[in-house]
């Protein structure tokens, strides 16, 4: 049968197509800026008249209402994710709903086998003349959770980008199609202030011609890019890339022609930023959308020679132990991508990892480096596997140092106001004098 013929059958309203799911049933939501929002919508407007009970919501990076995570939704949705974002982390910190710790990369294995998934809410691109969907903006997790998923519902955006790589569907393989065109969600460009441009300027005096990049999402990876300008022949082979990269491409900055592995492309699981990113993306050969169990798996990573690593935290303690989740017992946000690039990078030739965050929080009445993490904190990244701790003041060097090579590392980098309290620190430990 023709795919048309076949993708009109399949065609519902998005109110309709939600009775598909049944109450118990695990739901998974496509996330960033590929969240399937006129299908979560529904799905959360019609939860009385359909009567759900305790349907379980996964997903990761929220960036709609997440109106499923309110109170009066709690006889209807119960929330797992394996990321927080603002809403996700009222509702998980109020006990409402639950996190489930998760490198990113085991994300498409979870949903294979501990965490099996009954239906996919998905968005896709419009198809193509053989029937094929691209995921888009967001394939990561999406893709194999589709394919792993009992039932599949798509919402069909002609604003979704056609990216290429390992990232289609086809109709044969969607259940309902929910045809929409709302715009795809963007996020704005970050604001960059004196700090970040400090850190972003020490981060680049790490990174090399030829070198493989890996940013994290927000100001301060934006920060290293903007120092950037000035390098030769830079690849990408990141979980999430950002608007940064189309001026780096633009520029002729990063051209992937030095990457060892995978040459010529950027290798990506999701992307998140302006319609500008989303339109450099479109049908664009040089961009390689692929799953998160192969871009994020470390022995991948590792792959790439002189791979650098550029991700945030949260608190570091004087052994180099990284906590960039948590806030004490309360959950921040998730592990994601960090410690797969860290490991990957260990993999890589030449690889380098980098924790780069601004010295203090909150005002700068808080110092993020501290003698020890706070009580009920989690170690995301183990201080054996941290590498370079980059703030404002400088760069740490922690790898092959010892104990007290580190805490002494790490206090030149702290903000001077705290370097009294931490030196005691040091001083009770190590039995020798800081100066
Ligand atoms: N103590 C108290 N508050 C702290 C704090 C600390 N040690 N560190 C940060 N905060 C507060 C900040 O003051 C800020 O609050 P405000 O907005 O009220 O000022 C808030 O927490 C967010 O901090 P910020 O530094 O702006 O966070 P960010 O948006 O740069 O994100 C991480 C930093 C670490 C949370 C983020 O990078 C992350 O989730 N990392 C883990 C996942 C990852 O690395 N993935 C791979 C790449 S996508």
């Amino acid at each position: 049968m023709d795919w048309r013929t076949v993708y009109n059958a399949k065609r519902k309203p998005a109110k309709e197509a939600v009775k598909a799911i049944k109450s118990g049933d695990r739901v998974l939501l496509a996330h960033a800026a590929g969240e399937p929002l006129a299908l979560v919508d529904a799905m959360v407007e019609m939860a009385d008249e359909i009567g759900y009970e305790d349907v379980e919501i996964v997903q990761m990076v929220a960036m709609g209402h997440s109106l499923y995570t309110k109170p009066e939704m709690r006889k209807h949705f119960r929330l797992n994710s394996l990321f927080l974002g603002a809403a996700s982390r009222e509702c998980i910190n109020s006990a409402r709903g639950d996190f489930t710790p998760c490198f990113f990369y085991q994300a498409p294995e979870l949903f294979r086998t501990t965490l099996p998934v009954d239906v996919a809410l998905i968005q896709v691109s419009v198809p193509d003349k053989n029937g094929f969907c691209s995921f888009g903006v967001s394939c990561d997790y999406t893709k194999p959770a589709a394919e792993a998923a009992k039932l599949v519902i798509a919402q069909v955006n002609p604003n979704m980008p056609r990216t290429l790589g390992e990232c289609f569907i086809h109709i044969n393989d969607i259940d309902i199609i929910t045809e929409s065109d709302a715009p795809i969600p963007e996020l704005g460009l970050s604001k960059i202030g004196d700090v970040e441009m400090a850190i972003g300027k020490n981060c680049a005096s790490l990174i090399n011609d030829g070198d493989t990049l890996q940013l994290g999402i927000g100001a301060i990876p934006d920060a290293v890019l903007t120092f950037l300008g000035d390098k030769k022949d830079l690849g990408i082979h990141s979980e999430m890339v950002s608007d940064g990269v189309v001026d780096l491409y633009e520029k002729g900055v990063i051209t992937c022609k030095a990457k060892n592995f995978n040459p010529g492309k950027m290798v990506i699981a999701f992307l998140m930023g302006t319609r500008r990113l989303y339109d450099f993306i479109n049908d664009n050969p040089v961009i390689s959308m692929m799953p998160v169990d192969y871009v994020n798996h470390p022995m991948i990573i590792g792959q790439n020679d002189n791979l650098v690593s550029v991700n945030s935290a949260v608190q570091v303690d004087l052994q180099g132990q990284v906590c960039s989740e948590a806030m004490g017992l309360k959950q921040f946000s998730g592990i994601g991508g960090q410690v797969d690039f860290i490991r990957g990078a260990a993999l890589s030739k030449g690889g380098r990892s980098i924790l780069a965050f601004p010295a203090t929080a909150k005002g700068k009445t808080v110092s993020k480096i501290v003698p020890f993490l706070t009580e009920g904190s989690c170690v995301t990244t183990s201080r054996t596997d941290v590498d370079y701790v980059v703030t404002e003041f400088g760069i740490a060097k922690l790898k092959g140092k010892t104990l007290r090579e580190r805490a002494r590392e790490l206090i030149k980098v702290a903000a001077p106001q705290f370097w009294e309290e931490l030196a005691k620190t040091f001083e009770e430990r190590f039995h020798e004098a800081y100066e």
